[in-house]
């Protein structure tokens, strides 16, 4: 077996294992591992469907069938070459907003991808991590009510190695790629990221918004939004301390956007 193929068999026995992660347990978090699954962020719901969750308990799959994205969309989700996980987290009712929990994910994304990557990811404004201008990740951020209790999922899909993406992505997703990515090691790091964040939210600590703001894909360019007709455009001009980016319009008005999707313009 040559060195490349031992590390691969290494990086999926440790990945296959990740319900045994100390860093995980350590900050209480239990794990629950697939080897397929429709949607980690649907398995999620239906796990608070089932009865009343008090700790938070992260999804791991190694393929799904039915991966979802925002705006109705899918996440190619193949075996053996990504990230596909959602950490569902009780939650008190003063929290954040999905937005902010989207912009804690991307934080944590970037923190625990930044040995692999330089540093050179970027967030386009407001789930996506961008590498070398292709999308890595893919973020999805729930939140709901089941008996009586609150609870957050957030759904995180990382490219780690994939490389065939269906024709429809093929121009704008990427892989991290490299030998050193091992998805045991980058789940660990997102999630503890991720907890902790999401820990300070809940004290109302945005303090990560300047690290969100200073890796944005978006801010200072041209943007476009809206659909059918009514598409507008101006410039991302700041994105306020719960995520929502504001936008100059032509005409000088401010517009807030909450949600939806924007697009980057060249001119
Ligand atoms: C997007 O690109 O719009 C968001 C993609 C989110 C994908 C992740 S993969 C793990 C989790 N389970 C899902 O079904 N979706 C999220």
């Amino acid at each position: 077996m040559s060195f490349f193929e031992l590390c691969v068999k290494r990086e999926r026995r440790r990945f296959e294992n990740i319900c045994e992660s100390e860093k995980l347990a350590s900050r209480g978090i239990l794990v629950a591992y697939a080897d397929e699954i429709d949607s980690t962020n649907a398995e999620a719901r239906r796990f608070a469907m089932g009865g009343r969750c008090d700790v938070p308990v992260l999804f791991v799959a190694k393929k799904q069938t039915a991966g979802r994205g925002r705006l109705g969309r899918s996440f190619y989700s193949p075996a053996d070459t990504g990230l596909y996980m959602t950490l569902l987290l009780p939650i008190g009712d003063l929290f954040s907003s999905t937005v902010g929990l989207t912009s804690a994910a991307a934080v944590a994304v970037l923190r625990g991808t930044d040995h692999l990557t330089g540093g050179r990811t970027q967030i386009k404004w407001v789930n996506d991590i961008l590498l070398g201008g292709k999308k890595i990740c893919g973020i999805l951020a729930e939140s709901f009510l089941e008996n009586g209790r609150s609870y957050a999922a957030i759904g995180i899909g990382v490219n780690v190695r994939t490389e065939d993406f269906p024709e429809d992505i093929r121009q704008t997703a990427g892989s991290i790629g490299g030998i050193r990515a091992d998805r045991a090691d980058i789940c660990e790091r997102i999630v503890c990221e991720l907890y902790d964040l999401c820990m300070g939210l809940e004290r109302a600590d945005r303090s990560f918004m300047e690290e969100y703001k200073a890796r944005s894909a978006v801010l200072g360019k041209r943007v476009s939004f809206g659909s059918g007709e009514d598409m507008r455009e101006g410039i991302a001009a700041d994105i306020d301390g719960d995520g929502a980016l504001l936008v100059t319009l032509d005409d000088g008005n401010r517009v807030t956007l909450n949600s939806g999707e924007i697009t980057l313009r060249l001119k």
